[in-house]
């Protein structure tokens, strides 16, 4: 396991996001608890800041964290749970709202969670160990191959979708596929070597792809964007981070549409996605791929409709 997750885009989130005392606050996403702390300590102690996690495990961990800061509640939820995590706020609307989407460090190097190419481990993937979802084996033994090669396709826009579906179908004939080290030699296998991505290892995209699905990651998405600014009070502030483009393609069309015409319910603060700079992308290389979009509530006096 690694030593620890650094958090991303760090100054650049709490500059858009600009947390202030006595403020509510929800970080959907608090995993190892970077951000989270940073805007505890700008909040705090009159604040209110409710985190949640799906991994028991990670929330176990940001509330030790966090234990110097009494106005911190943790929460084991999706965070799709918005009237859920509102009613831990005390059912008041939040002035900020924070996404730092995917896993972290901490989840995908332990090679036990099997989100690793790496390092050999089960094939689980389920981002809360305990949920009865399926995990990543139990899909690949049951999807058939266009299902699986529309899921490679969709969530890893992998090009070898088909190639790669065909050679999972055929292996599993002969054995069940289990392990994280199986499956990424099979992937690499059937893509062809002169097609294999430079930078990354070529099963980064399959195992990307397999996640997604597992743990349904762009629905709870997509309906936190639907129903986050009823939960956001006047000029209450959300920022999203997301890790590849079918997250940002999925943020930037909500926030879009929310702050259009009319009804518009939001102002976007970043016309275009804040990406890290070249000295945060050498000291953390997870943050490579990484886009920050944020959006403020309108105020009662600019939107008509409100109230
Ligand atoms: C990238 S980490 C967050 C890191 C954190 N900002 C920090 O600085 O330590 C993302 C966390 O969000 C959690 N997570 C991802 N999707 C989630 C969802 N739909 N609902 C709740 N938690 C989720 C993961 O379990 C993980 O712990």
């Amino acid at each position: 396991m690694s030593a620890g997750h650094i958090p991303v885009l760090l100054q650049e989130t709490l500059g858009l996001l600009s947390p202030s005392p006595g403020e509510v606050f929800l970080d959907g996403t608090v995993g190892a608890g970077g951000h989270a702390e940073e805007i505890a300590r700008r909040i705090g102690p009159e604040g209110i800041l409710v985190c949640a996690d799906g991994d028991p495990e990670m929330l176990a961990r940001a509330a030790e964290r966090l234990r110097g800061f009494p106005f911190v509640r943790t929460v084991h939820a999706d965070f799709s749970e918005l009237a859920r995590l509102r009613g831990a706020a005390g059912g008041r609307p939040f002035d900020g709202m924070l996404l730092d989407l995917g896993l972290s460090s901490l989840q995908l190097d332990d090679p036990a969670r099997g989100f690793s190419f790496r390092e050999d481990g089960p094939l689980d993937m389920r981002r809360d160990p305990g949920a009865p979802v399926s995990a990543a084996r139990e899909l690949l033994r049951r999807a058939n191959e266009k299902e699986l090669a529309d899921i490679f396709y969709r969530f890893g826009e992998e090009r070898f979708s088909r190639r790669i579906a065909r050679a999972i179908v055929e292996r599993r004939r002969k054995e069940p596929i289990e392990r994280t080290l199986q499956l990424a030699e099979l992937v690499k296998r059937a893509i062809p070597r002169k097609a294999w991505p430079r930078d990354i290892h070529p099963a980064t995209r399959v195992f990307q792809a397999l996640r997604i699905a597992v743990n349904r990651e762009l629905e709870s998405l997509s309906v936190f964007l639907e129903e986050f600014a009823r939960h956001l009070a006047p000029r209450g502030r959300a920022a999203v981070i997301g890790f590849h483009s079918l997250e940002d393609r999925l943020v930037k069309t909500a926030f879009r549409a929310q702050s259009a015409g009319k009804d518009a319910v939001l102002e976007i603060l970043t016309r275009k996605p804040v990406v890290p700079g070249p000295e945060e992308k050498e000291r953390n290389p997870r943050a490579r791929s990484a886009k920050l979009r944020a959006a403020r509530r309108r105020g009662q006096e600019e939107s008509p409709c409100e109230g």
